[in-house]
C-alpha cells in the first residue's frame, strides 16, 4: 500500500446495508488508516436520464452541476474506485448504469480531462448474487473490466458473493477474505 491511498466505494443497492455494502465496509476495516475511505451511495445523488448529445451540431458538454458535480469530483479524488455492486438482472443496477453513461459526457466537458485523469487509478469490483451459480455475475464484471480497459485503469479483481437477504453473504467467510486481499494489495501505478 502506498502513500495517500483514496479509495471510493460506490454502492450501488437499492437498498442500505445489504450484503454488498456490508461486505465491503468489514472488507474496509481492514485497510491502513492511511488510506482514506469516501463511501458513496449512488441513490443519493440521483441523476436526470442521460442524454447523448454528442453529434448534434455545435454541441458543449457544459461544466456539471449538483449531484452530476459531486460525483465527478468524488470520481476523481479516488485512486482506488470500489464497485460494491449487487447483481441486478445479470448487469450492474441502474444507478450505477447511469453514472457511467455520465462518464461519456465527463470524457467531452472541456477542460475537465476526465481521461487523462482516470488513467492509472484502479478498478475493484464486489457483487452479490443469489443465484447458486456465480457465473451469473458474468456480465456485469465483464462491463466493468472492460470499462476500465477503454478507460486506461487497472481492472483489479473482482469478488463475487453469495446471498439474498442482507448479511446473508457475510457467512462465507472466504468471500471477506478475498475483497480485503484485493484491497490491501498494493496497486503499482
Ligand atoms: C432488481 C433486482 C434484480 C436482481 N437480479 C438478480 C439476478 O439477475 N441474479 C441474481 O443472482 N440475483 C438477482 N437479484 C438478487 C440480488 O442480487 C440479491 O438479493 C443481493 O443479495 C442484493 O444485494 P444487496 O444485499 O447488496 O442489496 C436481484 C435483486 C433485485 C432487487
Amino acid at each position: 500500500m502506498k502513500e495517500n491511498e483514496s479509495f471510493l466505494f460506490l454502492l450501488g443497492s437499492a437498498r442500505r446495508n445489504g450484503n454488498t455494502e456490508q461486505l465491503a465496509r468489514i472488507a474496509a476495516a481492514a485497510l491502513p488508516e492511511t488510506a482514506m475511505q469516501d463511501w458513496l451511495h449512488l441513490h443519493d445523488y440521483p441523476l436526470p436520464p442521460f442524454v447523448d448529445q454528442r453529434h448534434e451540431p455545435g454541441s458543449v458538454y457544459e461544466a456539471p452541476t449538483g449531484h452530476e458535480a459531486r460525483l465527478l469530483e468524488r470520481t476523481l479524488a479516488a485512486s482506488h474506485l470500489v464497485f460494491a455492486m449487487p447483481l441486478y438482472w445479470y448487469s450492474l443496477p441502474a444507478d450505477a448504469k447511469r453514472y457511467l453513461d455520465y462518464w461519456s459526457a465527463w470524457l467531452r466537458v472541456p477542460g475537465v480531462e476526465f481521461k487523462r485523469r482516470m488513467a492509472g487509478k484502479s478498478m475493484s469490483v464486489v457483487t452479490t448474487v443469489s443465484d447458486g451459480d456465480r457465473r451469473a455475475a458474468a456480465p456485469l464484471i465483464d462491463s466493468l473490466r472492460l470499462t476500465a480497459d477503454y478507460m486506461s485503469m487497472q481492472f483489479h479483481g473482482a469478488v463475487i458473493a453469495g446471498g439474498n437477504r442482507p448479511g446473508e453473504a457475510l457467512a462465507e467467510r472466504t468471500a471477506v477474505d478475498e475483497l480485503s486481499a484485493l484491497l490491501s494489495t498494493r496497486v503499482e501505478a
